[in-house]
């Protein structure tokens, strides 16, 4: 019976034995454990992106985006493919519709093309840009599934870039304030939620800063820090929009990859010295967005390069939202106390940190338990959703066809756990997306790397589930974790 056990795991039995447990008991006893339940009325959801799924770059009138010309540029992505086709979803919308469907979950989260709406950017509309996201939301609520829309998830339109250097200019927020305005005043009657940016903490950097993303640039960090106000002000503009030209009631905010702060181990400096992290490695958006100001850290420590403001446009980007997403991935930081100013000290992360199938997706399932925590205690928010959870694995087809993506299941089945362990001590997350449907576009990696729970073949277009959407679909049917 033990012939096919290591020498540990045969000893790890006898242990076992010895406190007289077995392996089956042991199993037995987690059988009866407490199911970790999560709230009635919690939303279960799932993610995406334009540009990431949609292909039809050239279809009714689509302008063209800063992803179009940055894919298009030799060198930029890693596999040399583009968005060009992706999923082909804007023609197969309705089938995808129905894989969230099968998922049981009620939420959908995708994100409008800006191109496709104000094919320059500003000026004139393209109703049938927007034509496509009226039918791909009556679809959704067809099928019983609230949309849940961001109006942009990178791809800026090409003209504003070439035009006014994008995000380097407040022209462009006022652009993206005339868009959102344009949108909401089409939608709203159906979509209840908005999210105005995705990912502020990336896109900037990467794409202003490191020249890894779209456009490519790399300018000084004095022009880094303006494009990052510029954003934030084209939020805080968002806002006001969206509130002055859609349905009363409509929620806005953004999603934000939050630079999530760890205490390395959960001691009650340790987790002070995480919230001061939170606060002041944020500054420069989610916290002038949820604070009305920069913190003097963040003006001290930038000097000189500091973004240019006036008390005008803090306000207007102080103006009130009415949820923070947060989307969650690796825990960004480990930290500990410090005498010293600032009050925390970063750790080094080892070489042998586990992963998943991504360089920078570090495994640490107690960040989804500590960023909503640390960031609803610093900023008194009262809701949050996890706008994007997930992780990449190697997916390959198993000889019967079936995808057994184990190490995805495991991931969720932490993080679930942690994010369950956050819920239950009274930490507002009110939903949670998972990204992503399907396997798709994954930017400078194109299709290399895959984030979905469905399997895509970029060939042939054939989707299939993967385990882990038969994992997520139990979780969403029970709303619980466990048995
Ligand atoms: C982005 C997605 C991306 C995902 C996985 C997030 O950074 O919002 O567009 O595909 O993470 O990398």
């Amino acid at each position: 019976m033990f012939a096919n056990l290591s020498r540990r795991s045969f000893a790890g039995l006898a242990g076992l034995a010895a406190l007289g447990m077995t392996t089956r008991a042991s199993a037995a006893e987690s059988d009866t454990h407490a199911p970790a339940r999560f709230p009635k009325d919690f939303v279960w959801g799932t993610a995406t992106s334009s540009y990431q799924i949609e292909g039809a770059v050239n279809e009714d009138g689509r302008g063209k985006s800063i992803w179009d010309v940055f894919s298009h540029t030799p060198g930029k992505i890693e596999d040399g493919t583009t968005g060009d086709r992706a999923n082909e979803h804007y023609h197969r919308y309705k089938e995808d519709v129905g894989l969230i469907k099968a998922l049981g979950v009620k939420a959908y989260r995708f994100s409008i093309a800006w191109p496709r709406v104000f094919p320059d950017g500003t000026g004139q509309p393209n109703p049938q840009g927007l034509d496509f996201y009226n039918r791909l939301v009556d679809e959704l609520l067809a099928n019983g599934i609230e949309p849940y829309a961001t109006l942009y998830h990178w791809d800026l339109p090409q003209t504003l870039q070439d035009r006014v250097g994008g995000w380097q200019s407040s022209d462009t927020s006022k652009a993206f304030a005339d868009y959102a305005a344009y949108v909401a005043a089409r939608l709203t009657d159906r979509v209840k939620t908005i999210f105005t940016v995705n990912e502020v903490g990336r896109f900037v950097n990467f794409g202003y800063g490191w020249a890894i993303d779209a456009p490519g640039l790399k300018l000084p960090t004095a022009q880094l820090n303006q494009a990052r106000h510029h954003v934030a002000l084209a939020h805080g503009l968002a806002v006001q929009a969206i509130r002055a030209s859609g349905r009363a009631g409509t929620k806005v905010g953004a999603a934000e990859n939050i630079a999530a702060c760890v205490p390395a181990i959960a001691t009650a400096e340790n987790i002070r010295a995480a919230e001061i992290a939170t606060r002041e490695l944020n500054a420069g958006f989610l916290g002038v967005v949820l604070e009305g100001k920069y913190t003097d850290g963040f003006l001290a420590y930038a000097g000189a390069d500091a973004p240019k403001f006036t008390t005008d446009e803090l306000k207007i980007i102080g103006t009130p939202n009415d949820f923070v997403g947060l989307n969650i991935y690796a825990p960004q930081f480990y930290v500990t106390a410090s005498d010293r100013a600032p009050g925390f000290h970063v750790l080094p992360f080892p070489t042998s940190f586990p992963r998943m199938n991504s360089e920078w997706l570090r495994i640490g399932p107690e960040v989804i338990y500590w960023a909503p925590r640390i960031a609803a205690k610093i900023w008194n928010i009262d809701t949050i959703y996890i706008s994007e959870n997930g992780a990449s694995s190697e997916d390959k087809l198993a000889a019967d066809g079936q995808v057994y993506d184990l190490d995805r299941i495991m991931f969720l089945r932490n993080y679930l756990t942690q994010m369950q362990r956050a819920v239950a001590e009274g930490v507002p997350i009110r939903g949670y997306f998972l990204w992503s449907l399907m396997d798709n576009f994954e930017w400078i990696f194109g299709y290399g790397k895959r984030f979905g729970l469905y399997r895509v073949d970029f060939e042939t277009q054939a989707r299939v589930p993967k385990l882990s959407a038969a994992f997520y679909r139990d979780v969403v049917a029970r709303n619980a974790i466990g048995v």
